[in-house]
């Protein structure tokens, strides 16, 4: 769930895909008492995190702002997943160290996945940051900026096999009040060997799924009308009490989430299709407030660089797994991730992923060209062996594919009803609204009396622009 792809910039996608880079604050901001100013980049998970941190920096006194040059201290919430986002953040950098030059005192601080693996080059070599802080040291970030301010460099990188900040209530930021995340584990046990998440990330943990109720039944005290299940690898979400006495699996978990109110629309992500389970499908059909919709990384179509991958399912297993999901839910969208060139990938194997996307008809993926992480298994053990040219031409290659599912799919979708939650005013005009359908489609519509954000509606589709659905609000399901 991440998007450097200008191509795909264009598509309405969920919130974090959008929001690369974004300065996040609070609702509401106190004016006296110091201030920070965060950014974040990455996945969900990130933009979940800076949430966490917002919610231990609130308690210590600090009130967010939008504007840098106001902040006393500076955050920047990193991914490493690709080499372009750590580019991304390093010149953002660079901008703070001006900021900083201009108003001495103020603390720069990274967190997130560049931390442990950054942390030397970014304090020793290039000087340019006060804090380092991993994904799973936010709660002692207050301890570190105290550090920071006498003049030393707080660090604190260390990888827990414990911490899921399950008691800690997120502040959520510029939230649209109809929407929030919840995160229900950390880290990630898979080892795909391209991937740089279980070294950055550390163990897989699965939260008390106690507090994770207990935090959507706040959520819709508060209004919110939709929630979005966060993991690396939700399907393999695994609770047990101190007691060991209950144990609770995804699709238990899921069920628990569903039954908090029938008004909360319930999504996840990351599925994986080794581990998504029929009792999960079952589930999602079981309860109408979960919605049709399932992020399922394909990586690739074919089985011997799924091997290599070390995705541990082929081509085959795959496939039997989106059988399984439109037999029994048969109006579930399903979208995925899709990594072009990786080592020693011939075009015949490529073709097979091109022939996947058509196969699988995701109504969208985020598509990569593979880059070589440090550290990773593929690193170590594979030459990184695809040019850049080729890697891209196949990238765009799969593009293009997609782009025609997409559309292909968003064509049956006109004349349908769908139930629509209005999530606000559309980006163009505020006399319509923008919401999204069970399957995560984007649906732009006209404004009618009576309805507002956070509401349910039905609207019928009467057009599409290229990545959008366009219709009108009609009484009840026709
Ligand atoms: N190169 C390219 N894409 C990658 N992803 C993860 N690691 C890499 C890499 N080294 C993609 C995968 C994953 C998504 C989050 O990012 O498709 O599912
Ligand atoms: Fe990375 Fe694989 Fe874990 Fe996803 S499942 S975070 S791709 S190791």
């Amino acid at each position: 769930m991440y998007n450097e792809n200008p191509t795909i910039d264009r598509l309405e996608k969920t919130i974090d895909e959008q929001r690369q880079g974004e300065a996040l604050m609070l609702d509401e901001t106190t004016t006296d008492g110091k201030k920070f100013y965060i950014e974040s980049y990455g996945c969900a998970m990130n933009f979940s995190d800076s949430e966490i941190v917002s919610s231990i920096l609130a308690t210590e006194g600090y009130s967010s702002t939008r504007n840098i040059q106001e902040s006393d201290l500076i955050l920047i919430n990193t991914c490493s997943i690709r080499e372009k986002a750590e580019h991304n953040v390093r010149q953002r950098l660079r901008v703070f160290d001006k900021v900083k030059k201009g108003k001495p005192g103020t603390l720069v601080g990274v967190m997130g996945c560049m931390a442990e693996r950054l942390k030397t080059k970014l304090l020793e070599q290039e000087k340019l940051v006060d804090i380092v802080i991993g994904p799973d040291a936010y709660r002692d970030l207050p301890k570190l900026i105290a550090t920071a301010e006498h003049g030393d460099k707080g660090v604190n990188v260390i990888l827990s096999r414990e911490e899921t900040y399950a008691d800690i209530s997120p502040l959520r930021l510029g939230s649209n009040g109809v929407s929030a995340f919840i995160s229900i584990m950390r880290g990630c046990d898979n080892m795909c060997s391209f991937c740089v998440v279980p070294f950055t990330r550390g163990r897989e943990r699965s939260r008390d799924a106690y507090s994770i109720v207990a935090e959507a039944a706040e959520l819709v005290d508060r209004g919110f009308k939709e929630v979005t299940l966060l993991g690396q690898n939700v399907d393999s979400y695994k609770w047990s009490s101190p007691d060991e006495t209950e144990h609770v699996n995804f699709a238990q978990l899921l069920e628990r989430v569903a039954l908090v109110s029938p008004e909360l629309r319930v999504r996840f992500s990351t599925s994986h299709p080794k581990d998504i389970t029929d009792e999960v499908i079952y589930t999602m059909k079981k309860y109408e407030n979960i919605c049709n919709y399932i992020h399922l990384p394909v990586q690739s179509g074919n089985s011997r660089i799924l091997e290599k991958m070390n995705r541990t399912y082929d081509r085959a297993w795959y496939k039997e797994r989106v059988e399984s999901i439109y037999r029994i839910l048969p109006d579930c969208s399903i979208s995925s991730d899709i990594i072009t060139g990786f080592c020693s990938e011939t075009e015949e194997e490529h073709q097979d992923t091109l022939s996947m996307i058509e196969w699988a008809g995701y109504i969208l993926s985020y598509m990569f060209a593979y880059s070589e992480r440090p550290g990773t298994l593929a690193a170590k053990k594979y030459e990184d062996d695809i040019p850049l040219e080729v890697k891209k031409r196949r990238l765009s290659e799969v593009i293009k594919v997609q782009a025609r599912m997409s559309k292909e799919s968003n064509k049956r979708d006109l004349h349908k009803t769908f139930k629509v939650l209005i999530e606000g005013d559309s980006k163009k005009s505020d006399l319509q609204f923008k919401g999204r359908n069970s399957q995560n489609k984007v649906i732009v519509f006209t404004k009618q009396e009576g309805y507002k954000k956070g509401d349910y509606c039905f609207v019928k589709i009467n057009g599409l622009t290229s990545a959008t659905l366009l219709g009108e609000i009609v009484d009840g399901h026709e």
